[in-house]
């Protein structure tokens, strides 16, 4: 019997009751389908911050590094810790310490789902970069609290960042319905976005079956809302690929059922599997969070780990218990509990 190892790093807030709900479905799939998956959890969050002084140890990339996957929660309480100190101290490091440059998240309605928009049709795969553009951390502040305060905050855009996040979308293009939307706001940015443009092009030549169509990213989340269907891919840097997402994830029905995936395509380090909201502390602990994104991206996860059938057949169940609508968390207008949906997915796993 195969055996992978996870670490599962619940985090903050509907974190933890998210991943204890995803990974009970997971458990479900893996004893259907004859696989073991052994769990440790690591307990770095906020509170391990307020208690440590630091979000994770100081050798804790390398605690991560023997595992097949992570699978995380949320990360981020701004009441305890400043979000720039939890996220750049374990979500973020975690990305760009192994290299997890694609963030993969899927748009798409589960059948039954009425989204608030008419978007029959709709399936997205957006390709967000993830390891650099406006999230490089470089900048910095002088003259702090005077009125000559200047802030700083630059975009990196390396051409090997760009060209193999290029070359994934396309690959994914390809692989669906050979349409590619590359995001841009070349019109303002005249360095880095132009840059994208070019390697755009200049990649575009070794796929010659695809048919990319530039957007400026205004314009983008404009068709996202009105004409979500005419997309498929959508590739863009990571602070577009955030906004962008996040609309998605309206159209799919609310954060609570948006997936993600942190790939590092040329493998031997744990890529990442979480859901694309946050801690959600305003209804953190109250049983009421939507499990569903925790859940699809340990699909994702499943698939990755070459689980394929054990992965379609927890997005099936999850929606059959969708399409039912009886079991609902309170964002879907319900009212069963976070456990009573994983329950209800792992029910329909185990037949
Ligand atoms: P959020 O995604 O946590 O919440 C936004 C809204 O969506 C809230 O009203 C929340 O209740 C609702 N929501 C989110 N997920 C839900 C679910 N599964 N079920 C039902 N409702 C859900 O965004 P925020 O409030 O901006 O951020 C809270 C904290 O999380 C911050 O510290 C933020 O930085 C962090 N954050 C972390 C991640 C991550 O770890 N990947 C992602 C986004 C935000
Ligand atoms: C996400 C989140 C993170 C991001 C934050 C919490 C740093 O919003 O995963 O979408 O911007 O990448
Ligand atoms: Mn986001």
């Amino acid at each position: 019997m195969t055996d992978h190892r996870i670490a599962l790093i619940p985090g903050d807030g509907i974190g933890v009751d998210v991943v204890e709900a995803g990974w009970s479905v997971l458990q479900a799939a893996a004893r259907r389908f004859g696989f073991g998956l052994q769990g440790d959890t690591f307990p770095w969050s906020c509170d391990h911050y307020l208690r440590h002084g630091a979000m994770m140890p100081a050798d804790g990339i390398d605690r991560l590094r023997p595992y097949a996957a992570i699978y995380l929660g949320a990360v981020g309480w701004p009441a305890k810790v400043p979000d720039s100190v939890s996220l750049h101290g374990l979500l973020l490091p975690i990305r760009k310490s192994f290299d997890l440059y694609v963030n993969a998240r899927p748009h798409r309605l589960l059948p039954g789902v009425q989204g608030p928009l008419r978007a029959e049709g709709f399936d997205i795969l957006c390709i967000r970069e993830n390891t650099e553009g406006e999230y490089s951390g470089a900048g910095g502040r002088v003259h702090v609290g005077t009125p000559d305060e200047v802030a700083v905050e630059t975009s990196v855009f390396t051409r090997r960042g760009v060209e193999r996040i290029l070359r994934y979308a396309f690959a994914q293009a390809r692989r669906r319905s050979g349409r590619l939307a590359s995001v841009t706001k070349s019109n303002a940015q005249k360095h880095s976005m132009v840059f994208w443009d070019e390697v755009t092009e200049a990649v575009a030549a070794d796929f010659p079956d695809v048919a990319v169509t530039r957007y400026h990213v205004d314009a983008i989340a404009a068709r996202f809302v009105t004409d979500p269907a005419s997309l498929d891919v959508v590739v863009a840097s990571n602070l577009f690929g955030d906004i962008l997402t996040d609309i998605g994830a309206a159209i799919q029905g609310g954060l609570g059922f948006a997936a993600s995936a942190n790939l590092n395509p040329a493998g031997g380090v744990p890529s990442m599997f979480e859901p694309v909201h946050g801690s959600a502390p305003d209804i953190a602990g109250t049983g009421r969070a939507n499990p569903l994104a925790a859940i699809w991206s340990g699909a994702l996860m499943l698939d990755h780990l070459g689980e394929t059938e054990a992965a379609a057949a927890t997005v099936a169940a999850m929606e059959r218990v969708v399409a039912r609508g009886a079991v609902a968390t309170p964002d879907r207008g319900g009212t069963a509990t976070t456990a009573a949906v994983a329950e209800a997915v792992a029910a329909e796993i185990a037949g």
